[in-house]
């Protein structure tokens, strides 16, 4: 079996779901449910057989020895931490907690049961780490991609947590040998992405009637990618990645900001006209830009293409839309999301941004 960390979140979630579709081998959910997780997310699996929810956290170094030695995983997948950026700039604290002390943690509990481990046990076990790419910080608009060996430049408090983790799991492959695998992937989206990003937020407040606030000129570019993509990539360096290398995914999908809201706007006037007739563009205004906000980020994903045989398979076009119409068809999942600690978020956060 395999033990995913942070799977009840948006890219585990769709992790476990994709991997219990494709594999007969079963999947244990170590999640420790902060507000961005969310076990409505698994229901479709809650009652499989294959998968089994523990509720923790990667911190707590009893559970994750307990849960290591009872199980024995063939591998673990760790998609656990504090992803946002803008809680980040807010309240650094959590994301170097989970990020580095807490993925320490991690690790370190890893190394041990590895090292306890018989000798082909040992040889065919991985620690896949999912990071991203904004270790490797902002590139200008005619600068290269990034590749695996562009230089770690992280510019918030988010990706400077990331980075910390990284270089601890290149430590632990060169130290110790602990067979690791490290992925950098860009921007994903997708079904259940929860609200507080950019494309399902817009997705939201638009149906919601409230404004979709653009930050600073909303030229700021990002590189996007379909979840189920991602989650695809992540099998694929699981099953043929090299340990000790790092492996950059991407949808070779740059797009600006403001262009990724007027698309959902027009899908949205097409999907679900308002009854005035008015088109959704009208409700964007443009506010105070993100601190040390990162101008572009793009991957160069040629590596694992070439490596391991990995290409995306969803045009941001198509994957947009199904996004879309997945937010239209699951508008409960929706509320009760906004019903919990999302909306106490909304409330800190937007109020103190003007509008400009
Ligand atoms: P998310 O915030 O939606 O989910 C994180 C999950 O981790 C939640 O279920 C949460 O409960 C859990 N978690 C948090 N702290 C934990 C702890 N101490 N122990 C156990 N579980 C804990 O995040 P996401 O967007 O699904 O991202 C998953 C991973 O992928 C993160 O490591 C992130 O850095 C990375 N990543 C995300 C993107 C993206 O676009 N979302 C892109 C590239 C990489
Ligand atoms: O690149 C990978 C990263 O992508 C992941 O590592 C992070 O976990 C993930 O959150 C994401 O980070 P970003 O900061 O790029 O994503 P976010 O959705 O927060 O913002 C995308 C862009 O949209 C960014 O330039 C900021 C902008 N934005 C965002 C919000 C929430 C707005 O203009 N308005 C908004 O209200």
């Amino acid at each position: 079996m395999i033990l995913v960390t942070g799977g009840a979140g948006f890219i585990g979630s769709n992790f476990i779901l994709a991997w219990l579709r494709d594999h007969d081998e079963p999947v244990i959910n170590l999640d420790k449910l902060t507000y961005a997780g969310n076990l409505e997310n698994l229901v479709a699996v809650c009652e499989d057989p294959r998968y089994r929810f523990v509720l923790g956290g990667i911190g707590d170094s009893e559970l994750v020895a307990r849960l290591l030695e009872a199980t024995k995983p063939r591998a673990v997948v760790n998609f656990a931490a504090e992803s946002h950026v803008d809680r980040s700039i807010r309240g650094p604290a959590n994301f170097i907690q989970t990020n580095i002390s807490d993925t320490f943690n991690l690790i370190e509990g890893v190394r041990k049961h590895w090292e306890s481990l018989p000798e082909q046990a040992r040889l065919d076990f991985r620690f896949l780490h999912v990071s991203t790419d904004e270790v490797f910080g902002s590139l200008s608009d005619a600068a290269p991609a990034f590749t695996e060996t562009h230089p770690y430049q992280p510019n918030s408090p988010y990706s400077a947590s990331k980075a910390s983790s990284d270089h601890l799991v290149r430590a632990y492959h060169h130290t110790y040998g602990l067979p690791t695998l490290t992925t950098h992937c860009s921007n994903n989206y997708g079904p259940y992405h929860f609200p507080e990003k950019l494309i399902p937020l817009m997705i939201v407040n638009a149906l919601q009637g409230r404004p979709l606030p653009i930050y600073g000129d909303g030229k700021q570019v990002r590189d996007w990618l379909y979840v189920r993509d991602h989650c695809s990539a992540i099998m694929t360096v699981l099953s043929r990645g090299k340990p000790g290398e790092t492996y950059n995914i991407g949808g070779n999908c740059e797009r600006t900001n403001h262009e990724i809201v007027v698309e959902i706007c027009a899908l949205l006037d097409q999907e679900r006209p308002k009854p005035d007739g008015r088109p959704y563009a009208e409700q964007i205004i443009y506010v105070t830009d993100r601190a040390g906000h990162d101008r572009r980020y793009a991957i160069d994903a040629t590596k694992i293409r070439r490596e391991l045989g990995w290409v995306p398979e969803t045009s941001f076009d198509r994957g947009l839309s199904e996004t879309v119409r997945w937010y239209l068809e699951h508008p409960e999942w929706v509320s009760r999301v906004q019903s919990g600690a999302y909306r106490e978020w909304i409330n800190l956060h937007y109020q103190k941004l003007e509008r400009q």
